[in-house]
């Protein structure tokens, strides 16, 4: 499945009058790496890259991403063809296990998620414990670290074990993401119900009640499922390498999914597309038609962002957002559906698409504009936004997880740092303090 690393010619560095060679090896995408491996050995230096933006962290078969030609494939499949023709159960699938399944291990794998839905009962009294109006990422962090109590792992792992608590991690993730969103609104808990495929399941999870069934809207159906497909993995992304970090001390599965969860719920990364429809509201509330946030966004003495705008990552176009623009517009141009916001948005997007501060730093509306919008179309509350962003990452993180799990050898991630902190001094009593 991963092909080797192709070694190019050597690196020449000069240092305090040295030279010390160092390898270079290419991948399979012609991406070139200097490999610094031994440099603190062989010269007493260390590297200083700050974020990482210049560190490969480790050899990955599984996401490959072209920021610059707007390029993402999962296992070697451009996204937007599996957007358009795969489904995300079948997704996972290819994450987790390196092929798209056949029609035998596909039903084999969804059969296993829906057996694995439902969470242990005594679980449930947890949900009471948190106060109304918990965020429920914060819900979702703790009880899928809990899972581990509920559902240990054995010292020894077991193929079987290890793809069974995958399943569960997949399955589960999206059941007490439900739960939670019931929590905060104070409604009953409704089941996962076996009849159910995955996306359907969960939105009826969220949706129905004891005493009203869900109508469930195939296009929003299929547009959540889509959501889940463009977000199932992003190779080494803040939570993805919280997750390879926190699994390099060989810490369970449920604590290391739980360190992905907690790594995302930043508004720098899973929170974006919730502070997309935040900059809607506020352009709403104060009556506007969005032109002044345009330009205090493009103003230097304000901190303010056209948020949904402009990516680390991809400097030409996200293809994410391409894919999920269509399925934006088709939502909202449904009979029916009709939200200022939305109407906001869409001035938003022709303006800064036409204004020359945004054409000539490339910023081009990111996945999180669309899906925001889509989300809310879909009647997905905004606190929601970044648990549904992890009900689809899980898949990658795990994949992620398990190829460090059977990667050549898992070495703990430890960075060094320079130290620029006081030299040494000495105790002195607390009456000697000034
Ligand atoms: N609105 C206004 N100006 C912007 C924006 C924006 N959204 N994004 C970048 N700029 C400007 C910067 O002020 C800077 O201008 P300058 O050259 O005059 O100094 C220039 O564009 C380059 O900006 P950088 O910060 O260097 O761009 P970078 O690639 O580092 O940042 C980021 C990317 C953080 C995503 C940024 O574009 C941003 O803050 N966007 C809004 C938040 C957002 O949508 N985040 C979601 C990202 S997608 C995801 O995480 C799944």
């Amino acid at each position: 499945m991963t092909e080797p690393l192709q070694p190019l010619s050597p690196a020449t560095l000069t240092l305090d009058d040295k030279s010390y060679t160092l390898p270079t090896y290419a991948g399979i995408e012609g991406e070139k790496a200097i490999d610094i491996s031994k440099l603190r050995t062989q010269t007493g230096y260390i590297t200083l890259d700050e974020g990482y933006g210049n560190t490969g962290a480790c050899e990955s078969a599984i996401t490959y991403i072209d920021g610059e030609k707007g390029i993402l494939r999962y296992r070697g499949y451009a996204i937007e063809e599996l957007a358009e023709k795969s489904r995300f159960v079948e997704v996972a699938h290819l994450l987790l296990h390196g092929e798209l399944p056949t029609t035998e291990q596909f039903l084999k794998f969804s059969t296993r998620l829906n057996e694995s839905s439902i969470i242990h009962e005594d679980m449930h009294h947890f949900f009471n414990g948190f106060p109304r109006g918990s965020h429920p990422m914060g819900i979702l962090a703790t009880m899928v670290a809990s899972l581990s109590t509920f559902y240990p792992i054995p010292d020894e792992l077991d193929s079987a074990t290890e793809i069974q608590i995958v399943a569960n991690l997949v399955s589960q993730v999206r059941t007490i993401a439900a739960f939670s969103y019931k929590k905060s609104i104070g409604e009953p808990l409704i089941y996962p119900s076996y009849k159910l495929k995955y996306t359907r399941n969960f939105l009826n999870m969220m949706f129905a009640s004891p005493v009203r069934d869900y109508e469930l809207d195939e296009d929003i159906v299929r547009a959540i499922d889509m959501f889940f497909i463009l977000h199932a993995d992003h190779e080494q992304n803040c939570s993805t390498s919280s997750v390879r970090t926190a699994g390099s001390s060989m810490a369970n599965v449920y604590a290391v999914a739980s360190a992905g969860i907690c790594a995302l719920w930043g508004p720098r990364h899973g929170g974006a597309n919730q502070q997309v429809i935040q900059m809607l509201e506020e352009i709403h509330a104060g009556g506007g038609d969005g032109t002044a946030f345009i330009n205090q966004a493009k103003d230097k003495n304000s901190p303010s962002r056209l948020m949904g705008f402009g990516h680390r990552v991809y400097k030409n176009f996200d293809p994410r957002a391409m894919v999920l623009k269509k399925q934006c517009d088709k939502l909202l141009n449904k009979a029916g559906v009709s939200d200022p916001l939305f109407d906001i948005a869409r001035r938003l997007e022709e303006i800064a698409l036409q204004d020359d501060y945004f054409i000539s730093r490339k910023l081009y509306p990111n996945v999180d504009f669309y899906s925001g919008l889509i989300l809310r179309a879909a009647g997905i509350p905004t606190n929601m936004f970044t648990v549904l962003f992890a009900i689809g990452r899980m898949p990658g993180w795990l994949a992620h997880w398990r190829e460090m799990l059977h990667g050549k050898q898992v070495t703990i991630t430890r960075p060094r740092q320079i130290y620029v902190g006081k030299t040494l001094r000495h105790y002195q009593d607390i009456d000697q303090r000034s």
